[in-house]
């Protein structure tokens, strides 16, 4: 089973949809060679991801929210082809339990070692705060991905993304998690503007190796009000039943082909 996180400390900047679609692009049939058994956790206690999925009725929900998969070292779901682990409000309690976070890592790390025959992939969605609920998935992954914006905000965040004193990517890499890849920055919700594609050649021209490399240029994902209305239905993008939606998941589908290539999900 190969574990990805969506991380980042912005807000709204597409972590929950590219979690969500990324699911159903790992579990559908029709993305063929896919069809693996897919596994998302939400560790968000605003629970988008959670919505979505239930929403959209493609995966079993489990019983056991993920707030017990950091706190109960027994912790078990239900076993089938595509499982969530739906959010919860106690997560919120856990950041201010400093003397449990070693505790809780470990519950984590023991439960994907449990489930790691049922599963080909594990999909793990934070919160947008650098605290125990993004901190936990990024010491037990394999590979973190990080979706943002072509703002100015975000940009100044990347240093953040990687040198935060308790969550930068590079930290935990050099100290808690060595098997830790760092996929790369996915900016999302790009528009054809001169600011973001100034913003972009910046980006690509400062830190190349921090972008997911495609040929040509690099993976990004467009704006389209698609994206956003499948997130609101739980729906795969192309399942969306417009134009659009297919529009949108060809565009899409060649950076989630480079993303599984990368996480090495044949
Ligand atoms: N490429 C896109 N085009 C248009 N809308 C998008 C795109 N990606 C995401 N959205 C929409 O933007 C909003 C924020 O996205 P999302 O909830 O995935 O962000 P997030 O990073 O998970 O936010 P949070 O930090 O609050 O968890 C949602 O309404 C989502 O549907
Ligand atoms: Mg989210």
């Amino acid at each position: 089973m190969k574990t990805i996180v969506l991380a980042n400390q912005k807000g709204g900047v597409g972590k929950s949809a590219v979690a969500c679609q990324l699911a159903y692009f790992f579990s559908q049939p029709i993305n063929q060679p896919m069809n693996k058994r897919v596994l998302v956790i939400d560790l968000d206690h605003q629970r988008n991801t959670t919505k979505a999925l239930r929403t959209g009725g493609f995966c079993v929900v489990s019983a056991t929210t993920s707030s017990k998969l950091l706190t109960d070292p027994k912790a078990d779901i239900e076993h089938a082809e595509f499982v969530l682990v739906p959010g919860d409000g106690d997560l919120l309690k856990m950041e201010k339990k400093a003397a449990e976070h070693n505790a809780y890592a470990s519950n984590l790390l023991a439960f994907l070692a449990r489930v790691a025959d049922s599963f080909d992939v594990c999909i793990i969605d934070t919160n947008p705060n650098p605290d125990i609920r993004q901190l936990s998935p990024l010491v037990v992954a394999d590979y973190v991905l990080a979706p943002i914006e072509l703002n100015q905000e975000a940009i100044d965040g990347i240093g953040d993304l990687l040198n935060h004193e308790n969550i930068g990517i590079r930290r935990i890499q050099a100290t808690l998690n060595k098997k830790l890849k760092f996929l790369g920055i996915l900016p999302n919700k790009v528009e054809p503007t001169p600011f973001q594609r100034d913003n972009f050649r910046a980006l690509s021209t400062a830190a190349p190796k921090y972008l997911i490399a495609m040929s040509p240029g690099f993976a990004a994902i467009k704006k389209s009000t698609a994206i956003a209305e499948a997130q609101a239905a739980g729906v795969p993008v192309w399942r969306l039943g417009k134009t659009s939606g297919r529009d949108a998941w060809r565009e899409m589908r060649p950076v989630f082909d480079k993303i599984a290539q990368l996480m090495e999900v044949a």
